[in-house]
């Protein structure tokens, strides 16, 4: 995930121009260096949920930015920052769904947390079933396992049915991330095709205040989707029952 990225060089980039981080920065980089790169970077993630809740940053640039700042973050250190593995005993691994718990982050002082965090788990062969997002943006690493990972943009939407183009469809790995927002990648499918499996999820909620909810999922019936000719799918919108019924175990 550090691409060869030094500890320093990753802490000058998440610094960028934010002046309690420089502040931190001078009072602890020689007594805790770890430290004082996971409160930067801690810093930098809360500044940019900030300004992308706050409409300063259009969320198809939050997904850019955020995964440019996590694809700089040591896995080891992000794991550390989160408790993983003292929260791992607890994550249930039901026979046929995944399951997740709220994670702890980094407090920055003076910065807002505008953001949720997750954990989520899941034995192999189970999936985070297909579906997608509506008012929210969020990011998600994989800590563990591996995962056949597919993501979709939303062309159009019908009363019965999201109109689909598959956009990703990979392998993805320990330290790999993705994203989804109404901008870009809206639809996403993991199935763990090594486990168990565990992802990180960062996740912002209510980007535009007038439409009158927070945020809203919605299941979708890829495998059942009609194929067009244009290249997109027409797929039926589900419940979560049905969801998990037909995708939860594969
Ligand atoms: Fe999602």
């Amino acid at each position: 995930m550090s691409h060869g990225a030094t500890r320093r060089e990753v802490l000058m980039w998440a610094l960028g121009s934010h002046a309690l981080v420089r502040t931190l920065l001078a009072q602890e980089a020689l007594a805790a260096p770890v430290r004082t790169e996971v409160q930067a970077w801690a810093a930098r993630t809360a500044q940019l949920c900030a300004d992308v809740k706050g409409r300063k940053l259009e969320p198809r640039e939050w997904q850019r930015q955020v995964e440019e700042l996590f694809a700089r973050v040591p896995l080891t250190d992000l794991l550390r920052a989160i408790d993983f593995n003292q929260l791992r005993p607890g994550i249930s691994l039901p026979e046929d769904r995944a399951d997740a718990v709220r994670a702890p982050f980094p407090h920055v002082e003076g910065m807002p947390r505008q953001f949720g965090t997750k954990i989520f788990g899941m034995q192999q062969g189970r999936a985070i079933v297909p579906h997608g997002h509506q008012n929210m943006a969020s990011m998600h690493v994989v800590l563990a396992g591996e995962f056949h990972l597919r993501h979709f943009e939303r062309v159009d939407e019908q009363p019965g049915h999201l109109l689909l183009r598959p956009s990703i469809d990979r392998t993805s790995r320990a330290g790999d991330l993705s994203s989804i927002s109404d901008q870009r990648d809206n639809v996403h499918w993991l199935v763990a095709t090594k486990g168990p499996a565990y992802t990180f999820d960062l996740i912002v909620v209510g980007l535009e205040p007038d439409r009158g909810f927070d945020w809203r999922m919605e299941h979708v019936d890829i495998d059942g989707a009609e194929r067009r000719k244009d290249g997109t799918l027409r797929a039926r919108r589900i419940d979560f029952d049905e969801a998990i019924r037909l995708y939860g175990k594969h």
